[in-house]
């Protein structure tokens, strides 16, 4: 059976470094209540006017010239994001008229924290049914033009950053294989993470009213999501792991989602995964959402600390909410 690996992989972040001082200068907090809750020092946020598709291309470019592939070789575009440069189209056709190539099939995957696990997998199911040959997978986000950088939105609006991560999905013709991925979501818990406003299911979908009261910023009870991380997480590594005959043993490197440190901690403590083995960037980049898993993989691939072989477990969870893993084996 034809299996599909990951031949390439790249990532773009904006220059503009914003640290916990800077935001303390827009709204009550400080760098050591950021850091102590989350473990971000600083994140990137675009300059101007700058979608996420914009973001994604130099990824996007860099990702296919590791794989050496040009976007001519690309017959489908998967984007993971939840702040796509328009409400519709998708910001795949986007990228793809950025990339030059028109009547490439592109879609939007609106998974939020696990956009790019999910796109990862639909990749994977498309070179391995023969649908596709070498796919574009993208995870990219403008939080920054989205935020409310008040003390009303603070608790939200300091964990978010901006930046892309890209992968070039192509079948394998050795031991380098995406192996398995075990997808969930629960939208009995979607209010607990989410932007309500515009909304179809409102007329109109937006007033200046709704706007003066913040509608349109993201709400967060992040107690809540910090329980449903620390409980599913662990639940979820131990299915795909078992389901393929592996133990945590078996695992050379953990690159969760980096959504806070203090939940990839526990997670690891009651895995009982050893924590150097465990990858994290947030405090240099924040939490970028769908961008921050393949961000995060690809930094550890260029550190060496993941070699040909490795078996590598992706993981995370966040709005819908969603939450998944997937094992490489690299
Ligand atoms: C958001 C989060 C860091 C808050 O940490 P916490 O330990 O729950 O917060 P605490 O309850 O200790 O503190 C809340 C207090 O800090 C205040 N606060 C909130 N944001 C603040 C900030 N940026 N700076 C300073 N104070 C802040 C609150 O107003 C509240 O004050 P009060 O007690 O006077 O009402 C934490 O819940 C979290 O990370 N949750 C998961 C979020 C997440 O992962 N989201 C993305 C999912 S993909």
């Amino acid at each position: 059976m034809t299996r599909s690996r990951i031949a390439g992989m790249g990532h773009f972040v904006p220059d503009r470094v914003v640290t916990n001082g800077e935001l303390s200068q827009h709204m009550e907090t400080s760098d050591e209540w950021i850091h102590q809750r989350s473990g971000i020092r600083e994140r990137r946020w675009v300059d101007g006017n700058v979608g996420a598709s914009e973001l994604a291309e130099p990824a996007a470019r860099s990702a296919l010239a590791e794989a050496e592939r040009t976007p001519a070789d690309v017959d489908l575009i998967l984007f993971a994001t939840l702040s796509p440069d328009l409400n519709f189209p998708g910001s795949g056709c986007l990228l793809g008229a950025r990339l030059g190539i028109p009547g490439i099939a592109a879609m939007d995957i609106r998974t939020q924290c696990t956009g790019f696990l999910y796109s990862l997998a639909t990749a994977d199911a498309m070179v391995r049914s023969g649908m596709a040959k070498c796919v574009l997978v993208i995870g990219s986000e403008v939080h920054s033009s989205g935020l409310d950088i008040s003390t009303r939105g603070r608790d939200v609006s300091v964990l978010f950053g901006d930046g892309a991560g890209a992968a070039v999905v192509v079948a394998s013709d050795d031991t380098s294989m995406l192996l398995d991925h075990e997808l969930h979501a629960d939208g009995r818990y979607a209010e607990i993470l989410m932007v309500e406003v515009p909304a179809s299911r409102l007329q109109p979908r937006l007033t200046k009213e709704m706007m003066d009261e913040g509608r349109h910023y993201p709400k967060m009870d992040g107690k809540a999501v910090f329980k449903h991380a620390v409980e599913k997480l662990p639940a979820l590594v131990h299915s795909i792991l078992g389901r393929n005959g592996y133990t945590l043993d078996d695992v050379a490197v953990l690159v969760p989602h980096q959504a806070n440190m203090r939940i990839n901690e526990l997670v690891a403590r009651n895995l009982g995964f050893p924590p150097e083995r465990v990858v994290h960037n947030i405090q240099k980049y924040g939490n970028t959402t769908a961008a921050s898993i393949p961000i995060a993989l690809h930094e550890a691939v260029l550190e060496g600390r993941i070699r040909k072989g490795d078996l590598v477990l992706l993981a995370g969870l966040g709005a819908g909410l969603t939450w998944g893993a997937s094992l490489v084996r690299w």
